[in-house]
Formats: structure tokens, sequence, C-alpha cells
């Protein structure tokens, strides 16, 4: 496995890979890779004769007052791990060689961007669409992988690929939880032992959520209401949103028939972690 941080050295290997006739596969992430990033990485080794891993903390994805500087980084780690899945090359380039001197267009979407975590962070998709916009061209695979776990994302990146014309598909990946059922997230690591527990109240309330409408409930609002009262039930919690909108569009719907996402964002002291669940 090769570690590059240019452009032309990744567009080199896929040129010559593209030579031989071999078919590549690009996981998108920020670093700090666990259980979650491996599995989009597993599953990109199966279905493509190359991987391509690229690790980058996108400054343009973070708020003013987010957590650009404290977000967590292990390069190592994450080379042992890359290795271990059996990528072939991972792409770590510097900030500054992403976002050249003077560094401005960027790729904006209206609609689906702007709820859920839209509103809480409204610059944060146009940061996340136009790095993996620069990615796409950087690598033209034939697939890039995306979990389930940003569901929000996961949409906007099939609808930049349909409007765009990327000639890419785009491979949702299921999400991958703690034994307690959290959901893995390089964030987890900065919870606090009492956070930490706490935070299981987001899978708990989205099971019960999940249940209730099992059971037969189709108003979004009283399957809402449930998620709510277990979430508020936690004293270190604090909900951000709670909200069921149509799979398809991303709109808030008021029965849950038809496929829905079911999508939370909750406060654990200062830490945000989002989790979902999809029907169907
Ligand atoms: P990052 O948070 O590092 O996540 C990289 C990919 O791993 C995303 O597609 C994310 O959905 C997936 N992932 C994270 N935790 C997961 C889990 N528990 N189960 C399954 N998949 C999981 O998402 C980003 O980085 C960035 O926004 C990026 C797309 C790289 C653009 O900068």
């Amino acid at each position: 496995m090769k570690i590059v941080e240019t452009v032309s050295e990744v567009r080199q290997c896929v040129k010559q890979w593209r030579k031989e006739g071999l078919t590549v596969g690009l996981v998108p992430t920020m670093g700090y890779l666990h259980e979650g990033h491996k599995s989009l990485i597993d599953r990109a080794v199966s279905e493509n004769d190359r991987v391509v891993v690229s690790v980058f903390v996108n400054p343009t994805q973070f708020g003013p007052n987010e957590d650009f500087e404290s977000y967590p980084r292990d390069m190592d780690k994450d080379s042992a791990l890359c290795e271990d899945a059996g990528a072939s090359l991972i792409f770590h380039p510097q900030p500054e060689k992403m976002y050249l001197d003077g560094y401005s267009t960027f790729v904006d979407m209206d609609t689906i961007t702007k709820g859920l975590c839209g509103k809480t962070r409204p610059t944060h998709f146009r940061g996340v669409c136009t790095v993996v916009s620069k990615l796409f061209n950087i690598v033209a695979p034939d697939r890039a992988y995306f979990g389930q776990k940003d569901a929000q994302q996961l949409a906007v990146i099939k609808h930049m690929v349909r409007d765009l014309n990327f000639d890419i598909d785009i491979v949702g990946c299921p999400i991958i939880r703690e034994e307690d059922g959290l959901a893995k997230s390089s964030r987890n690591t900065y919870l606090n032992e009492a956070e930490r527990k706490a935070a299981t109240v987001l899978s708990r309330a989205l099971s019960e959520g999940k249940k209730f409408m099992a059971d037969g409930e189709k108003k979004s609002s009283d399957v809402k209401k449930i998620i709510c009262d277990i979430i508020s039930s936690e004293p270190l919690a604090k909900i951000d949103y709670v909200e069921i909108v149509d799979w398809n569009n991303l709109e808030p719907v008021e029965d849950t028939e038809g496929q829905v996402l079911c999508a939370i964002a909750v406060y654990i002291g200062k830490t945000r972690l989002i989790d979902n669940f999809v029907t169907l």
C-alpha cells in the first residue's frame, strides 16, 4: 500500500491501474478510522480491483465554531487499518494542496442540504460537496462508498452525482455500532465516561421509535414524541433535532408510510452526535 500527498501521484497510480484494465473504488474519510470506516473499505475491496482511501480533515465543511482544529488525527493507526483491510493507496493531502491560494470555487446544493443537519450547520454540505467533487475528479473511481451513518450526506452525494453527471456508482453501507448500540464515530472520543454512557440514549430512542412504527403507529408526530421523550429523560442529552422525512427527497412527512428516514442529532455535553434509521 502506498501513501501519497499529491494529486499528481494519485493520478499516476490510477492511470497505471486503468492501463491494466483494473476497476477502482474510493472511500472518502476524515481519518481516525474505526470499524465503521473499515466496513466501507472492506466492501470496496470486495467490489473493486484497487481501493483508494482518502484521509483528509476537510476545513471547508467545518463551521467557524466547530471542531476542525481538535478533530482527532492518527495517521499511523489509519495506515495500519487501511493496509490490513487491503486498500492499495491512501491519499493524504495537506489542506493548502487541496485548496490552493485564492481558492474560490464551491459546489453548493439547494433543497436537501437545508434541513436536518443543514439547519445547525448551514455551510457544512457546501464543504462536503466541494471536497467530494474534488476527490471524484482526482481519483475518477468506478464506485465510491459512503455510510448510512451520515444519511443526509449519502442522500446529498447521490443527488450531486445525478445533478452533475459524475459517472460514479454511489454505494451506501450500513451503520456499524458499538456493542451497546452507540453508532461508531470518530467524535465518540470526545465523550467522558458519564457522557459515553449517556450517549446510548440515541440508539435506544431510535429503537423504541422503530418498534412503535413496526407496531402500526403511522403519525410522525407521535413517533417523534416517543423518541424526544426518551432522549429528554437523559440529563446529559440536549436535542438538536428529531425528524422524520421522505428518504427520497428529505421532505418532512406527516405519516410514516413509504420509505422514511428517521434522523436525530443530539448534544451529549458539548459533543454533537447523529444517528438514524431508514424504513423498508
Ligand atoms: P468521516 O466522518 O470520516 O466518515 C467517512 C465515511 O465513513 C462516511 O461515509 C461515513 O458515513 C462513514 N461512517 C462513519 N461512521 C460510520 C459507522 N459507524 N458506520 C458506517 N459508516 C460510517 O463523512 C466524512 O468523513 C466526510 O464528510 C467526507 C465524506 C470524507 C468528506 O470530507
